[in-house]
């Protein structure tokens, strides 16, 4: 079993092997995408979404990330595990952002962040890397500002904002990311920053040019229903599995058939 680092996925951009990330913020859901052989599993903020009940990432406290990147760890030996730093956690101040990342580092046991924006986070990312926290990036469709861009839509349309996006990359990859997620970002353009830069970019809604994939599990295996994006491919549909295997349990104690039948189906 060869863990995977950090080291390790810039050698598979190099190599042109493909990544594959997907999220979890559960113990036993980590454990089955580490056995499936995934290189990344990301403790997303999107767990306000998929997981909290809530409309967006935006109230996603770092102590409810810092619970569920603890649990995540618990399942996780093989794919390099990154957790998310939630909206207002690296914003206030350098310190204040070296505790929260440190948090999901040292307690949670993240073996690196993940934070969105470009050139305003620069200095943030140097930050951490500086005290050896690795740091993914984020552009392109950033949840976290959701209420800034008005909607979950493909960003970077424009010459001007293609041009923003690529000057943004290639400042992230000066302040030391290890990586880049490009959300919703045209394919063209995904394909000419994964070109320009060194570090590995990981698309979501992004094309085929990127240099790895991530979507949210729970998209992917039928849990999210309507609310999934139209680019989230459907692997198994659970929603479905797990309301009729529910239905039956219920006309099942209804009827007194369980628990008389208690053998595995
Ligand atoms: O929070 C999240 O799940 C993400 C994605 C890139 C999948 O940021």
């Amino acid at each position: 079993m060869v863990k995977v680092t950090t080291s390790v996925l810039r050698e598979m951009k190099r190599r042109g092997e493909k990544i594959s990330a997907l999220t979890a913020y559960d113990a036993p859901t980590a454990k089955i995408l580490d056995e499936a052989g995934l290189d990344v599993i990301l403790v997303g903020d999107s767990v306000g979404n998929v997981k909290l009940g809530y409309d967006t990432t935006v109230p996603v406290t770092v102590e409810q990330m810092l619970h569920h990147t603890q649990a995540a760890r618990r399942g996780v030996s093989r794919a390099l595990l990154v957790a998310d730093l939630p909206y207002l956690s690296y914003h206030l101040s350098l310190g204040e952002t070296k505790l929260n990342a440190g948090r999901l580092f040292k307690e949670g046991g993240a073996e690196a962040v993940k934070l969105e924006g470009g050139l305003e986070v620069a200095a943030t990312v140097k930050a951490l890397v500086e005290i050896n926290i690795p740091v993914m990036g984020h552009l392109g469709l950033t949840p976290q500002a959701i209420h800034k861009i008005g909607g979950y839509k493909i960003q970077g349309k424009t010459p001007e904002s293609a041009e923003k996006m690529i000057t943004d990359a290639k400042i992230l990859e000066g302040a030391g990311v290890f990586a880049l997620v490009l959300e919703c970002v045209p394919p063209d353009l995904a394909r000419t920053i994964t070109a320009k830069v060194s570090v590995p970019t990981i698309g979501i809604g992004a094309g085929p040019h990127c240099d790895g994939q991530i979507l949210v599990t729970d998209d992917i295996l039928g849990l999210t229903g309507s609310s999934a994006p139209g680019f989230a491919a459907r692997y198994a549909d659970l929603g479905r599995t797990i309301r009729s295997a529910v239905s039956k349990y219920r006309r099942d104690v209804r009827s007194g058939r369980y628990p008389r039948r208690t053998s595995r189906r």
